[in-house]
């Protein structure tokens, strides 16, 4: 047993938790999903399993993507960057709801499927409906050789490495990377992005890792902010654009392993119902990103403070309106606002990581819970 207690520290190459590690691996798990594919200096994108059915793609009437949980967040945030870069229609959908609801979908779309373990039986029986519809499917897994790896038509892996904590981290970071490849590729061989503008988000994306490294040093800052608000029954996260996902995946990472209730919500729905919530004891984490839609995310958080909900909000380095407003800020370094997803979700999940440490949870292995989930 003393063995086997030792291997694991090793597998934690010293850090408590395989979450907290994951969440750490993040800059090498991004740059080793874009290594070999994205070539700058070239300015050419290169996805052997994108240019083999560049055709299908092209002539898609829509895209719908399918997956469960984290992986559906991931394919909510390329709904968004999928239709900016490439204009090409995308739904979002919810595997076991597509399953069973007899979709309208034929040989002129294109599906496809995300799943970290390549395992998830909504998802792996969403894939089978759509072929014996005559879609063309195509999957972005983690896990390789998985059984959805092998039932889609054609893929690209994410190279995140192992992920053992239940609570997905750098396999949605890596899944955002490699969409938003396919849809930088998309949008060259439709040419629906400029050269200049194709080379500049090239640029850009390999600047992440980078970018991703610097924002884990906000770490003992968001411990503190943790430490706050760890007794907080509920908590609500607001974002807009390419952030309303994130604010989904930020509140589902405190669900999943603090056991906080938690929603997330596009900010501009909040006066539909969330505000009603909001009292001197309801944290609401606000992603105010300088490009984000700026205007519309301050006067939400104004509306929050009149209501008095403690704000955390998250910004780009620089802010100062947000600042004046909120009880704390954490700041993401500044970069174009469709990769944004990938600098806000890092310190949501530092802040999930450290309240669930000090509420004493089984952090990689909540009650529950379970890795893959092979079962309906
Ligand atoms: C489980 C896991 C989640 C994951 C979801 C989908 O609920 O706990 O972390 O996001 O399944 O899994 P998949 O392997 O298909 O991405």
């Amino acid at each position: 047993q003393e063995l086997q207690l030792n291997l694991e520290q090793i597998e934690k190459g010293g850090y408590e938790h395989f979450m907290l590690k994951e969440i750490h691996e993040q800059p090498k798990a991004i740059r080793d999903t874009y290594r070999g594919r994205l070539l700058s200096d070239e300015a050419i994108i290169k996805m052997a399993g994108v240019e083999d059915n560049m055709k299908t793609f092209l002539n898609a009437n829509r895209i719908i993507i399918i997956a469960c949980g984290t992986s559906w967040h991931a394919g909510l945030v390329a709904e968004y960057i999928f239709e900016e870069f490439a204009r090409i229609p995308v739904e979002v959908e919810y595997a076991s709801e597509f399953r069973y609801r007899n979709p309208v979908i034929n040989e002129n779309d294109v599906v496809i499927a995300i799943s970290q373990s390549g395992e998830t039986a909504d998802t792996l029986a969403a894939i089978k409906l759509a072929k014996s519809r005559g879609a063309f499917v195509f999957g972005v897994c983690n896990v390789v050789g998985s059984s959805i790896a092998r039932e889609t038509h054609a893929g690209a892996y994410t190279h995140a490495g192992p992920e053992i904590g239940v609570a997905s981290t750098k396999a949605f970071t890596t899944q955002i990377t490699v969409l938003t490849l396919i849809a930088l590729r998309l949008a060259r061989a439709k040419g629906t992005m400029s050269s200049s503008d194709f080379r500049l988000y090239l640029r850009e994306l390999e600047l992440i890792p980078q970018k991703v490294e610097q924002l884990l040093n906000v770490d003992d800052h968001v411990k503190d902010i943790a430490r706050q608000y760890l007794l907080s029954p509920n908590c609500l996260y607001l974002g807009r654009g390419y952030n309303f996902p994130v604010a989904l995946e930020g509140a589902l990472k405190l669900k999943e392993i603090s056991y906080i209730h938690a929603e997330g919500y596009p900010a501009a729905e909040m006066k539909h119902g969330p505000i009603a919530l909001i009292d001197d004891r309801m944290p609401v984490i606000v992603i105010a990103t300088s490009k984000g839609h700026y205007e519309k995310v301050v006067s939400n958080i104004q509306e929050i403070k009149s209501r008095k909900g403690k704000i955390i909000a998250v910004v780009t380095q620089g802010d100062t309106a947000v600042k004046e407003i909120a009880d704390h800020v954490i700041e993401i370094p500044e970069s174009e606002e469709a990769f944004s997803p990938l600098l806000t979700t890092i310190p949501l999940q530092l802040l999930s990581y450290h309240i669930a440490v000090m509420r004493n949870c089984n952090v990689d292995q909540p009650r529950n819970l379970a890795k893959s989930v092979t079962v309906e």
